[in-house]
């Protein structure tokens, strides 16, 4: 999720590295916080909950780290190099005590949530520790430094979600927003570090969900994603008695599920939009594509990882599918959603992968010749199952030159999918001024695709339909020919 090298398109800005959150809180407040975060949307979000956390309780956020009383970085543990990046990271800042004896610095996430107090221990200069579900407790750990102690809490919760909880948007355009619908991660594939790190799945009452939504609508956003390692097991029942597995099993009219919230998110407004992520494979079910199909305003769009295409390595990684149920997952979207895009994420060289199980992954991206892909070759986690059961067999130079021939097949697969869109005309959302000219605009289609076309008169927030002349790399050329009447 992580890698930009490896990301040939991009799906989502989960790509984003040490983006500083800045600029919210109280302006009397006395003591100002930096924050910097890694890894997934999720921790984005997160950063925005621990700083709405922290703003209640008079901290100012900055984005100069020289100005910072304390330092957090919100950190991911997904992949080796996530956490080699992070600590390097974490030299430099312990560093700025020397100039500051005063800065207090703090980590946060699934590093925190990894490591607990042994980060401080491997890491002197820490001060502060909390995992993902610790962040309602940071002004109290904030008040344990104030007498010299370090302060860490990893405790994980079967209920926080945090719902009551305003996050605060600071980085944000004003038009895109993440909405975070549920926590942690049931699936237990072997090969990953987080539900160690997130703990056990739980969903968010739905009524904060649809509360948080409108009022973005209210202020003028214009397209949501919902956000949760594994939407597609979104589960809520008000019944106190609907709890774990009993709430898993009870019949589809008793529970809203993710079909259900879908809709009830999409009924807000026509002119609002909305985007979910990630879907499992095993999980995702014919209603919410019929619930996508319904609704214009649901984009026509699904992150639905395969990882493998061979179905005895996804049998060891747990993924439960095989190859050819993904395929008629597949094969079940494009029936019922015909202009649905679909992106997938991709590890090479899990344990015991052969040359022709990696030829298996080659054959699965062309054939479902996907609009977008993330991959990565396969980094062993400590404590995960596979870290346990199997052996990391396949030498790094295997797993990098199998990466290295995926990402080529997927830069196939978007000349494919981007030419096809010439001549098109799709409804795009305006964002913003494109990075290279600010007499051009870009903006998303409902498939995720970037478009760019001639400014005029337009604006970031409105809706226009755009004619796609030429594709370019990774983006779409186009010329408006309207606005949108909802
Ligand atoms: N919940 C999401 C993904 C979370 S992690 C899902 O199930 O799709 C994002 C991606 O990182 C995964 O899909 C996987 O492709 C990759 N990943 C996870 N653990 C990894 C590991 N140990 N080594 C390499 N890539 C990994
Ligand atoms: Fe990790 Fe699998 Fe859960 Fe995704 S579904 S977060 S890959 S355990
Ligand atoms: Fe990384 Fe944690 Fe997200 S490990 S990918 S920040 S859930």
């Amino acid at each position: 999720m992580q890698e930009t090298e490896n990301t040939v398109e991009k799906t989502i800005d989960e790509n984003r590295q040490g983006e500083v959150l800045s600029g919210v809180g109280n302006k009397n407040s006395s003591k100002k916080m930096y924050i910097e975060s890694y890894g997934c949307q999720m921790n984005f979000s997160d950063s925005e909950i621990a700083a709405s956390v922290l703003s209640k309780k008079g901290y100012t956020t900055t984005n100069n780290i020289d100005d910072a009383d304390v330092v957090f970085l919100n950190t991911c543990s997904i992949r080796d190099n996530a956490e080699v990046t992070i600590k390097k990271r974490l030299k430099h800042i312990v560093g700025n005590k020397r100039k500051n004896p005063n800065l207090k610095v703090g980590i946060l996430g699934c590093m925190a949530e990894r490591l607990k107090s042994k980060l401080l221990e491997e890491e002197k200069l820490v001060d502060l520790v909390a995992g993902p579900d610790a962040y309602r407790d940071l002004p109290n750990l904030m008040d344990k430094l104030d007498g010299g102690d370090k302060s860490v809490n990893v405790q994980l919760s079967r209920d926080e979600t945090y719902s009551d909880i305003d996050p605060v948007r600071i980085n944000s355009n004003g038009i895109t927003a993440f909405i975070s619908i549920m926590r942690g991660c049931d699936n237990m594939c072997t090969f990953c570090v987080v539900p160690f790190t997130r703990g056990r799945e739980r969903s968010r009452d739905p009524k904060s969900i649809l509360d948080e939504a409108k009022n973005l609508y209210a202020k003028g956003y214009k397209e949501i994603t919902l956000l949760g390692q594994n939407v597609d097991s979104y589960r809520w029942s008000d019944d106190p008695n609907l709890r774990g597995k009993s709430l898993k099993e009870a019949p589809r009219k008793d529970v809203i599920d993710f079909s259900k919230l879908l809709e009830l998110v999409a009924e807000i407004a026509p002119d609002f939009r909305i985007r979910f992520t990630t879907s499992h494979p095993k999980d995702i079910t014919d209603d919410v594509l019929y619930s996508m199909k319904k609704y214009d305003n649901i984009c026509k769009y699904i992150h639905l990882p395969a990882q493998s295409g061979n179905s005895r390595i996804l049998e060891k990684m747990n993924r439960t599918y095989t190859r050819e149920w993904y395929l008629e997952k597949v094969n079940k979207i494009r029936e019922i959603i015909p202009e649905c895009a679909i992106s997938t994420d991709i590890i090479t060289g899990f344990c015991s992968e052969s040359d022709g199980d990696h030829q298996d992954t080659v054959s699965l991206m062309k054939e479902v010749v996907y609009d977008y892909a993330y991959m990565f070759f396969y980094s062993e986690r400590p404590g995960t199952l596979a870290a346990k059961k199997f052996d990391d067999d396949v030498p790094l130079a295997t797993k990098k030159s199998r990466l290295r021939e995926i990402i080529d097949v997927q830069t196939e697969n978007n000349k494919i999918t981007n030419n096809k869109c010439v001549g098109e005309t799709y409804q795009v959302l305006i964002e913003k001024f494109s990075k290279k000219s600010d007499k051009d605009l870009c903006g998303r289609n409902s498939n995720y695709r970037t478009i760019v076309f001639p400014a005029e008169d337009y604006k970031a927030g409105e809706y226009v339909n755009v004619k796609i002349v030429r594709a370019t790399g990774g983006t779409l050329i186009g010329e408006v020919v309207g606005r949108v009447e909802f």
